[in-house]
């Protein structure tokens, strides 16, 4: 069994590693739905400690988390910080906390650069923990920032990152109609558009570019090599990066093919019930955007 066959079941329908990585990473997602049931400290208190070993910069561990159970007084108050969207499903959460860190270095005073990426990995690290424990845990920006700095008085030289709601896992239907829809771990962007050998001078970036005169027509079959071809016959450098675009979210070998070639025509005569047309429109909701 390879690792990716360790993926659950819910996030293998939704999410398809371009390499075989650790279960763990592709299976943590952001689930809404919770019981609204509380937590022990022993449920809870694994996750805080998964975040302390964050790698930072000087070891500084700019992070600090403040947190209320739904069992405390303090709990209104977190809720209270947070939007209305944000508030609808936080009402089941079992623990809230307002992830803060500290601006500066403990060593010499002097700015930290890195304060809130470093706080950034504390929480990856939660997360994780979270989800190998099958618990829910969603960081949030939708809140009142200057608020959750006044009312838990944090000091100046720290700055407000995040909120995260903690909590038990919930069936989806359990969700307000709307949110259930959203309740299906996330897909990425393909590995080109977030990786460049080298600079970024001779990367042309796709995402936000006009795609609406390239129509696809992908091509694949049960055959070795897959045939791309776009209809506008267009071959400027976006619209050929479209193309490799497809064959490298499909894993396939790419050949182009002009309007005459005769392997067009073969594939054309041979291959049809084979072929599809996808819009633009479709590429971009399922791939880019
Ligand atoms: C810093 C941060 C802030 C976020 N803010 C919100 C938020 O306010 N409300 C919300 O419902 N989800 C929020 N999310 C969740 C993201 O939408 C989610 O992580 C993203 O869509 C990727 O999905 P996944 O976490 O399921 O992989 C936030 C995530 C992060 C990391």
């Amino acid at each position: 069994m390879t690792d990716m066959e360790k993926l659950r079941e819910e996030v293998a329908e939704h999410r398809t590693p371009q390499e075989d990585i650790e279960p763990l990473l592709v299976n943590r997602w952001s689930p809404r739905a919770m019981t609204g049931e509380p937590l022990d400290e022993e449920q809870y208190m694994p996750l805080f400690e998964a975040a302390r070993w964050a790698p930072s910069s000087y070891n500084n561990q700019h992070w600090r988390f403040l947190y209320a159970t739904r069992e405390d007084e303090e709990f209104e108050q977190f809720a209270d910080l947070l939007g209305e969207a944000n508030r609808e499903w936080t009402e089941d959460a079992a623990v809230l906390v307002t992830l803060v860190s500290k601006q500066t270095f403990d060593h010499n005073g002097e700015p930290a650069r890195t304060h809130s990426f470093d706080a950034g990995a504390a929480w990856e690290n939660l997360a994780l923990e979270a989800s190998r424990r099958e618990l829910v845990a969603h960081a949030m920006q939708g809140f009142d920032y200057e608020a959750a700095a006044e009312q838990l008085d944090v000091p100046d030289e720290f700055s407000v990152e995040c909120m995260i709601a903690i909590g038990e896992r919930a069936p989806a239907e359990t969700l307000p109609e709307e949110l259930q829809e959203r309740e299906f771990p996330k897909g990425r962007k393909p590995i080109d558009e977030i990786l460049h050998h080298g600079g970024f001078a001779d990367w042309i970036p796709l995402a936000g570019t006009d795609l609406s005169h390239s129509v696809i027509k992908i091509t694949y079959p049960e055959l070795s090599s897959a045939w791309v071809h776009h209809t506008s016959r267009c071959w400027c450098q976006v619209c050929k990066r479209v193309c490799q675009r497809w064959a490298a979210v499909m894993r396939q070998p790419l050949h182009w093919a002009s309007a005459s070639d005769p392997v067009r025509q073969v594939l054309q005569d041979n291959f049809w019930p084979y072929h599809w047309s996808i819009s633009t429109a479709s590429l971009q909701r399922y791939y880019w955007w």
